[in-house]
């Protein structure tokens, strides 16, 4: 019965987040230098998720606890490597969607339809329909 309490618990504290942001003019440097910083604070604050870069606009998922993802969000908005941040998704979530990956980067194949397919085999099961659906109109945009 405590464990039933504690799943409930855990469940009820995790949030999902995704947004698209303009970038400013970044090289591959500078989002590897992104991916590094956030790889390493992600695992500290216990927050995992995935970027896309289309060399314009940014597409990220973080997901994680209530207070961990507010203050992560604070900081990107202040952050001049991109603006313009629009909240497409917000909601607490029953279990992480991508648990292992503290930030993974998706790459975009250059072919569009390539790329769909090689999104779909690369996104997380667990993501939900219409995040899954988000992300491949995101990819398709250019
Ligand atoms: C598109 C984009 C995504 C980012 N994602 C993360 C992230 O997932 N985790 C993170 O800690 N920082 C991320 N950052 C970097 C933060 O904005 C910030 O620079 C970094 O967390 C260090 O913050 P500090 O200088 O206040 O310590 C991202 C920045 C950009 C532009």
């Amino acid at each position: 019965m405590s464990d039933f309490g504690l799943v409930v618990s855990g469940a009820m504290a995790v949030r999902q987040l995704v947004y698209i942001s303009t970038a400013s003019n970044l090289d591959a440097a500078e989002v590897e230098r992104i991916l590094e910083i956030s790889r390493k604070n992600n695992a500290e604050a216990g927050i995992s998720g995935f970027l896309l870069y289309n060399g314009r606009n940014f597409l990220q998922l973080v997901e994680g606890e209530e207070q961990a993802l507010t203050a992560l969000y604070d900081r990107l908005g202040s952050d001049p490597r991109h603006d313009g941040m629009v909240r497409l998704a917000d909601e607490p979530i029953a279990e992480r969607s991508c648990p292992d990956w503290q930030m993974h980067q998706l790459r975009l194949a250059d072919d569009v339809i390539r790329r769909r397919e090689l999104l779909m085999a690369e996104l997380p099961d667990k993501l939900s329909r219409d995040i899954r659906q988000l992300v491949l109109n995101f990819a398709a945009l250019n």
